[in-house]
């Protein structure tokens, strides 16, 4: 719990929503109700770390779409035990994955690597339950 609030306060949580809400659905149960994805669903500016060059549509090289944070905590299970992050799978841990946060994060990605070791050891416990 500790780990999620400091999410939230850090600013992970700008990109990263936790709460989203769907909008009409002939199919009730989908229609009007929240979820908790972990994405804003939109495309960033991540720096020249994360440019691999090739622009898809009006995407640049560095723009990536906010990935779901859902069920992180499952991806070593399902990924024969490593797991492999970010859009080419190059981030090894989600430690890694923070660290490699450019560009629009890149004020955030420093306000991560400023907090004690203990919170961030938090931030981590708490991505893995979800
Ligand atoms: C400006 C928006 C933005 C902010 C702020 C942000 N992220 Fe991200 N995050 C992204 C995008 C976009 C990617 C995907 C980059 C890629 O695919 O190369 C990503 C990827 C990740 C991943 C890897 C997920 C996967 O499935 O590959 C983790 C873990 C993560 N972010 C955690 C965090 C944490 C923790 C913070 C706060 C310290 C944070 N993010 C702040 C946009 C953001």
């Amino acid at each position: 719990m500790r780990g999620q609030q400091l999410f939230v306060q850090t600013g992970c949580e700008s990109c990263h929503k936790q709460t989203l809400k769907t909008g009409y659905s002939p199919v009730a149960a989908l229609a009007n109700t929240e979820f908790h994805p972990y994405t804003d669903l939109l495309l960033h500016n991540m720096g020249p770390g994360l440019d691999d060059g090739y622009t898809e549509g009006s995407a640049g090289g560095a723009e990536w779409r906010t990935p779901p944070l859902w069920g992180l905590g499952l991806a070593q299970n399902s990924q024969g035990g490593q797991v492999y992050l970010m859009h080419d799978g190059r981030a090894r841990s989600i430690r890694e994955a923070i660290r490699m946060h450019g560009g629009e994060a890149a004020s955030i990605q420093k306000r991560f690597e400023e907090m004690p070791a203990a919170s961030q050891a938090d931030v981590i416990a708490f991505l893995k339950s979800l």
